[in-house]
C-alpha cells in the first residue's frame, strides 16, 4: 500500500519505518527540513535501538521516503496518518491540539481523490469529529474518512512493540475502511496481534485509559513499596505474588522512582482534563498524578537519611538520568528533581548515562558528566542507580570506587541486598 506519515517524531518515524519494512511504500513528511535532510542520510533524529538500521535498509530499498512536500506525499498515498505532537498546554492540563488542527487544515488543501485519514496522535475524545469538520470545510465528505488508530509503542522497545503488538485498535464503524486497515496490518495479525474495531471516540479513549491504567498500576506498587519499607517486607515478593494472578498480571509491577516519560505524565493529566470537560470526576487518576509527583521528592529526600544528613561536599554519582533505560529522553525524568536537590544541598555530583550528556544539566560547576561508569564512580561517597540499563546490572563496585565506606542507593532494585551485604557494602533499595 502507499501511505504517508505526517510528523516524523517518535510515533510517525517508528511506525512509518516499520510499515515500509512490511513492504509498503511510505512517505514520511515533516516541515522541519533539517530533520528531513538528516533522515535522507539515514540518520535517525531520535535514539531508538535498531531504528537506524531499519531506516537505512528501507530507504535504500526505496520503500521509505522522506520529504517536506506534503502535497506530493498526500497525492501519492491512499492512507494518511496524522502523527504530530499533542502536548499539554503550558498553564493547564488541557491538551494542545494546534498541531493536529493545522495538519488537518493542510490536508484539506491537497485532497483530490478518496483518502483514509488515520489519526495516530494521542487526542481527547471527539478530536476525530473536529478533524473531520476542518477537512470538510474544503473537501466533499465522499472523498475522505477520518478514523482513529492509537499507538502503544514504548520508547526503547518501539520496534518490537510495533512488530509484535498485543492489539491493533481501529476506531471506525465503517466495514469497508476497517477491512482496508486489516489488509495493512495483516502481517502483524498473522503473528497473533488482536485486531479490534470500535467507534472512533472509543479508540481515542482506549489510548488514554490504557496509559492511565498502567500509570495507576506502577503508582500502586510504588505505594505498596512504601508500606513494605515500613514493615520490613520485600516488595519483589509482593510483585511476584500479586503478578502470578492472571487477572492482575506481572508486568508493570516494578517498584522504582516516579514514572516519567513523554506519555504517562501527559496522558494522565490529559485524561483528567477531558473528563472534567464532560463533568466526570476521575478521582483515581487524580490521586495517581499527585502520588507520582510526591514520589519524586519522597525518594530524593531519603538521601538525607542514607547520608546521615551530611550531603554538603559529598561526592555523589548518579548512574542513568533519562526517565528509564534504552532511551535518551529526559522528559519528566525524576533525575530533574533529584540532581538539582543534591546540588542545592552542596553535593559534588558526577553522572553517567549511556545515552550521553544532557542539555538539562549544563552550566553548573558542581555537576559533571563522565564518559564511563568507572570514571563516574571513582572516589564516590554515594552511588545512586536511577535507571535500569544492562550495563548497570553487574558492576564490581569495590573495584571501581577504590574507597571504603561508600554507599549505594539502588532505585531500580538491580542488585541482591544479601550479596552486597556479604561484600560489606552499605546498600539501600526500594521497598525492601
Ligand atoms: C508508555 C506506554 O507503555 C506505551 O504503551 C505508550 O504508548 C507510551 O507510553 P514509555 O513512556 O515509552 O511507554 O515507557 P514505559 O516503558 O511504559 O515506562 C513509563 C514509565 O514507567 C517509566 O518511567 C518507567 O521507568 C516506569 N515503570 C514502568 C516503572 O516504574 N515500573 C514498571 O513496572 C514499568
Amino acid at each position: 500500500m502507499k501511505i504517508c506519515m505526517i510528523g516524523t517524531g517518535y510515533v510517525g518515524l517508528v511506525s512509518g519505518t516499520c510499515f515500509a519494512d512490511l513492504g509498503n511504500k511510505v512517505y514520511c513528511v515533516d516541515r522541519d527540513k533539517l530533520k528531513i535532510n538528516k533522515l535522507k542520510n539515514a540518520v535517525s533524529p531520535i535514539y531508538e535501538p535498531g531504528l537506524n538500521d531499519l531506516i537505512k535498509n528501507n530507504y535504500k530499498a526505496k520503500r521509505l521516503h522522506f520529504t517536506d512536500d506534503l502535497e506530493k506525499a498526500i497525492k501519492e498515498s491512499q492512507i494518511i496518518f496524522i502523527c504530530v505532537g499533542t502536548p499539554n498546554k503550558k498553564k493547564s492540563n488541557l491538551v494542545d491540539l494546534s498541531q493536529v488542527n493545522s495538519v488537518a487544515k493542510s490536508i484539506s488543501k491537497y485532497i483530490k481523490n478518496y483518502k483514509i485519514i488515520v489519526n495516530k496522535s494521542t487526542v481527547p475524545v471527539s478530536t476525530g469529529d473536529q478533524i473531520e469538520k476542518i477537512i470538510s470545510k474544503k473537501v466533499k465528505k465522499s472523498k475522505f474518512d477520518v478514523i482513529s488508530n492509537p499507538e502503544f509503542l514504548r520508547e526503547g522497545e518501539a520496534i518490537r512493540d510495533f512488530k509484535y503488538p498485543d492489539r491493533i485498535i481501529i476506531g471506525s464503524n465503517n466495514k469497508k475502511i476497517y477491512k482496508k486497515m486489516k489488509i495493512l496490518y495483516e502481517p502483524l495479525i498473522r503473528k497473533g496481534a488482536k485486531f479490534f474495531t470500535t467507534s472512533r471516540k472509543g479508540a481515542e479513549l482506549i489510548k488514554y485509559a490504557s496509559n492511565a491504567f498502567l500509570a495507576t498500576k506502577i503508582t500502586f506498587i510504588n505505594e505498596i513499596a512504601n508500606l513494605c519499607e515500613a514493615t520490613d517486607i520485600n516488595i519483589e515478593d509482593i510483585s511476584i505474588g500479586m503478578g502470578s494472578d492472571a487477572r492482575i498480571g506481572s508486568r508493570f509491577l516494578r517498584a522504582g522512582p516516579a514514572y516519567g516519560g513523554s506519555c504517562f505524565p501527559k496522558d494522565t493529566k490529559g485524561l483528567v482534563s477531558i473528563a472534567d470537560r464532560f463533568k466526570t470526576n476521575l478521582s483515581i487518576v487524580k490521586s495517581v498524578i499527585k502520588s507520582n509527583n510526591d514520589r519524586k521528592m519522597l525518594l530524593t529526600k531519603r538521601i538525607n537519611k542514607i547520608m546521615n544528613n551530611k550531603i554538603k561536599n559529598k561526592k555523589i554519582t548518579v548512574l542513568g538520568v533519562t526517565f528509564k533505560a534504552n532511551t535518551d529522553d529526559m522528559r519528566e525524568s525524576s533525575s530533574l528533581v533529584l540532581i538539582p536537590y543534591l546540588l542545592k544541598k552542596g553535593a559534588l555530583v558526577k553522572y553517567y548515562d549511556p545515552s550521553g550528556p544532557k542539555e538539562d544539566f549544563k552550566k553548573n560547576k558542581n555537576l559533571k558528566f563522565e564518559k564511563s561508569i568507572n570514571k563516574a564512580c571513582l572516589g564516590s561517597d554515594l552511588i545512586i542507580i536511577n535507571t535500569e540499563w544492562d550495563e548497570f546490572k553487574s558492576i564490581d563496585f569495590k573495584k571501581i570506587v577504590k574507597k571504603n565506606n561508600f554507599k549505594i542507593y539502588d532505585m531500580r532494585n538491580l542488585y541482591n541486598p544479601n550479596e552486597l551485604k556479604k561484600k560489606n557494602i552499605k546498600y539501600y533499595s526500594v521497598g525492601r
